[in-house]
């Protein structure tokens, strides 16, 4: 069975083709960073106008480095939402143009969905796991019990902590997307120089709160143009990153915790900060479970992950397929 996954819910252009619920025969991503760097942010119309002029030459190759034709498809499955709506609009409507023209059923995911089950272009992981999905738009803890069953644990409450990232990274003036320039920087300097705070919030609770964090940062760095203080951009990018850092694992802990559950799954953009990965091995070795990542590759966006959870789903629920006329984008798409 030949799956063709489409993404195009914020800055990556992304087509994929996966065959049979295990091998990835292509998987092609075209970002546009040098669209939007000089706003220090994703400028949402832009986004739109770059995906409609790349996406057809990304499917393109998505379909050539596969060796493959469109007519060799059984199923074309691509994000719905959540995500910015003249991003999703474009992937969704291509989609919705193949399937029509071609008769190929068509199934419509959630992106977070995609993040959540990405683990499994790698590895056939026994059900159930906890999963902790951070990206740009997401924190989110959930218990997967299975394709297409989550439940949803804990979330952040004001940012996700790739927003965070992003926003200190423009504070320091150091560009986007800020997550891996941060994640570089940190390697440099010392996690113990700054004690930004944690937030923990009421006991027991699962959710998480990065806005207070970022203001912090942001009292430090203005105190530094001041000359209050000359903490080094490596010292503020270590200590930052350590702040999230520990306060997503020991969440993690307490999820684990109050669930029972015995694997545990990191996904989404921040999962491929090498800090994270680090502390959440570390926390695994001393807490004696397993811990398991998504290559960098396939925590970031892309559509291998829309085409791996467009499979599995299918695979579990037919009737999940969609008729491509009545099928609308969805900027907020609750899980
Ligand atoms: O999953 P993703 O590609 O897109 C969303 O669904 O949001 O995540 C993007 C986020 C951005 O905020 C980016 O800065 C962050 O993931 N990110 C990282 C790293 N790589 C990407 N954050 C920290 N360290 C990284 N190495
Ligand atoms: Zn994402």
């Amino acid at each position: 069975m030949l799956v063709l996954g489409i993404e195009t819910s914020c800055d990556e252009t992304a087509a994929a083709i996966f065959r049979d619920g295990t091998d990835l025969l292509s998987n092609v991503i075209s970002d546009q960073i040098a669209v939007h760097s000089k706003y220090g942010g994703v400028v949402p119309e832009l986004a739109g106008r770059a995906h409609i002029e790349q996406i057809h030459q990304v499917i393109q190759q998505a379909l050539e480095q596969a060796g493959v034709k469109l007519s060799d498809i059984d199923l074309i499955s691509v994000t719905r939402g959540p995500g910015l709506m003249a991003s999703l609009l474009v992937g969704l409507n291509v989609a919705k143009g193949i399937s029509y023209a071609s008769g190929i059923p068509m199934i419509a995911v959630n992106h977070l969905e995609g993040h959540l089950l990405a683990i499994f272009l790698q590895e056939n992981l026994e059900l159930p796991y906890l999963a902790l999905g951070v990206s740009g738009g997401h924190t989110d803890l959930y218990h997967v019990s299975g394709f297409g069953d989550y439940k949803l644990l804990g979330r952040s409450r004001d940012d996700a902590a790739g927003e965070a990232f992003d926003k200190v990274a423009k504070m320091l003036g150091l560009g986007y997307p800020g997550g891996p320039i941060i994640d570089k920087m940190a390697q440099k300097g010392d996690p113990k120089a700054i004690a930004f705070p944690r937030a923990w919030l009421e006991k027991g609770s699962l959710d998480f709160s990065f806005s207070g964090l970022k203001t912090s940062v942001r009292y430090l760095v203005d105190k530094r143009r001041r000359g209050i203080n000359k903490h080094s951009d490596e010292d503020i990018a270590a200590s930052f990153q350590a702040a999230v850092v520990e306060v997503l694992v020991k969440k993690l802990l307490l999820a684990k915790e109050q669930t029972g559950l015995e694997r545990v799954v990191i996904t989404g953009g921040v999962a491929a900060n090498s800090g994270l990965r680090t502390g959440m091995q570390n926390a695994a070795t001393q807490n004696k479970f397993q811990v398991y990542f998504p290559e960098p590759i396939f925590c970031t966006d892309n559509a291998a992950m829309i085409a791996c959870a467009g499979y599995h789903c299918f695979k579990k629920e037919p009737g999940r397929v969609t008729s491509p006329l009545d099928l609308d984008a969805k900027a907020s798409f609750p899980l």
